[in-house]
Formats: C-alpha cells, sequence, structure tokens
C-alpha cells in the first residue's frame, strides 16, 4: 500500500467533492530524491517541463511569468539557491515512475469507481520548489492527490463550486480554449480559504477544479501530485464547452445541475462534435 489504510476511508467518503489529508509512505523512495530528479529532468522532452521564477505574488498574469535562465537539470540541482520551481510533468513517460503512479492509483482506484466511474488518465507531476516559492492562484482540470516527500507546503484551498471565484463564464473558457489555469485573486476570496499545512508524510486530495494557491516553507520542497479523470470530470468538461459554445452564439445556457435532462443532452452533442472533429 502506498497510501495508510485509515486515511483512505475519510478520502472515500470526501471523495469527489471535499477535500481530504491522507498519509503516505513513499518519503524515502529513491525515484524521489534530488539526484534522480536531475536525471528525470534532463531525459524528460522540453514540453514535459515547466518552470519558473518563485518568486511570484499570488495574482500572477500568466502571460508575464518570469524564466529563471537555468536549464531544467539545472535548476533541480541548484534548487535551494536559485529561488524558483519546477514541474516534471508526465512522468509515467518515464517506465519506473509509471510503476510507482500503478501502485498509488491502486490504492484509491476502488473509491473512485465507486463514485465518479472508471478512471484513466492516470498522470504524474513531481514540484520541486526553492525555499519560500509561491505557486500562484490556479485551478487544474483533474482530480488529484498532491503528496509532500521533502519540505513542508501550506496548501491554500478554496471550494471548487465557490461561484464568487470562478464564473461559469470562466469554466467555460477554461475548457474551450484551454485557458490558462492561473486565476484573478482578490483579497476577499480568503474568507473562503483552508489553510492545510504538507510535512513529509502528508498528502492532500484536492477536487476538480478546487482553486489554490501553495507556498513553499522555509526548506526545499519536493512533492509528487497524482492525478485521474473520471467519467464525472469528462462530464463536466464537455457540458462546459458545450454551454460556452452556446453563449458565442449569443445565448444563455442553463447553470450546470439546473436543468439535467438539457446537461445530459448537452454532453452527448459534445463528445458527439468531439467525435466528428477527430474524424
Ligand atoms: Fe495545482
Amino acid at each position: 500500500m502506498v497510501f495508510d489504510p485509515a486515511s483512505l476511508r475519510p478520502f472515500s467518503a470526501s471523495y469527489p467533492n471535499l477535500p481530504a489529508r491522507l498519509r503516505h509512505h513513499l518519503t524515502d523512495h529513491p525515484l524521489l530524491e534530488i539526484d534522480r530528479l536531475v536525471v528525470l529532468a534532463r531525459v524528460l522532452p522540453e514540453s514535459a517541463v515547466e518552470y519558473n521564477s518563485g518568486d511570484l505574488p499570488i495574482g500572477q498574469d500568466p502571460a508575464k511569468t518570469p524564466m529563471n535562465g537555468l536549464t531544467p537539470e539545472e535548476t533541480v540541482r541548484r534548487i535551494a539557491e536559485n529561488k524558483s520551481w519546477i514541474v516534471l510533468k508526465n512522468i509515467e513517460q518515464d517506465g519506473d515512475y509509471a510503476a510507482l503512479l500503478e501502485g498509488c492509483a491502486a490504492d484509491v482506484a476502488p473509491s473512485v469507481k465507486a463514485a465518479t466511474g472508471e478512471m484513466h488518465k492516470c498522470e504524474g507531476f513531481i514540484f520541486v520548489s526553492s525555499p519560500a516559492s509561491v505557486t500562484p492562484f490556479h485551478m487544474d482540470p483533474e482530480h488529484n492527490i498532491l503528496m509532500q516527500m521533502r519540505g513542508t507546503k501550506t496548501f491554500t484551498i478554496f471550494p471548487a463550486k465557490a461561484d464568487a471565484i470562478v464564473t461559469d463564464e470562466q469554466h467555460e473558457a477554461f475548457h474551450r480554449a484551454g485557458g490558462h489555469r492561473n486565476l484573478p485573486y482578490k483579497d476577499e476570496y480568503a474568507s473562503l480559504a483552508e489553510n492545510v499545512e504538507l510535512s513529509p508524510g502528508d498528502a492532500l486530495y484536492v477536487p476538480l477544479k478546487s482553486p489554490h494557491w501553495v507556498k513553499v516553507g522555509p526548506e526545499v520542497s519536493v512533492s509528487l501530485s497524482v492525478t485521474w479523470r473520471s467519467e464525472a470530470s469528462d462530464a463536466e468538461a464537455q457540458l462546459r464547452r458545450a454551454n460556452g459554445w452556446l453563449r458565442s452564439k449569443g445565448l444563455t445556457p442553463p447553470r450546470p445541475g439546473a436543468a439535467p435532462m438539457r446537461d445530459r443532452a448537452a454532453i452527448l452533442a459534445a463528445r458527439l462534435a468531439a467525435r466528428l472533429k477527430r474524424s
């Protein structure tokens, strides 16, 4: 088991809509040591590496995110001093990391299947961050468990369905145009936040599209994110795409959930359109 079985019970009760804390046993895993991650940063294709200056405000404009001037490999090797954060994406491209992810996914798969349908598109992301780095306010299109391996993080998470933070139009743009995941931040959102402190061995289930921002503690941080899609997350994305298309034609679609029969028809139409586009 990767996760402590006692912590899988609260995860099952919270999934898919509420955050949940878990405990994991990967803290000393050799695939997550800095020396091994330097190698991974070197061999992954350029498209699978994202790195930024870590000295960013919470509400960073994605178009103006500064780079740090180093190679990915050097960024990881010198992470203690270069005020950066780096994401090694789709680590399942490497067979060793694919096996690691399979172990994580196997522990949660029964709960996932029962609540949101079969889990698929399981992907892994490793975050290596300098002390005090900030990952700006954003949301992600997947179910996610973030596992802390080294150092500490404060993970500030907001409810997934807070209309005051993310409007229907923003959800639609996110799915239709592959809108950048960073979100504009306002101080008035702070009252909706929950601050989750993560130390090595801790993990946090982050519900689909729960906005969050992250601040690393006083030491280098290494975290592993295991993400997946489900039948429910696919349907939500298809509905948002369909509604965005209608809105672009001057119509006002009902809020998701207000007209379930109509939502199902829109999801089927979006699926059909996607299939036609592919063929
Ligand atoms: Fe995220």
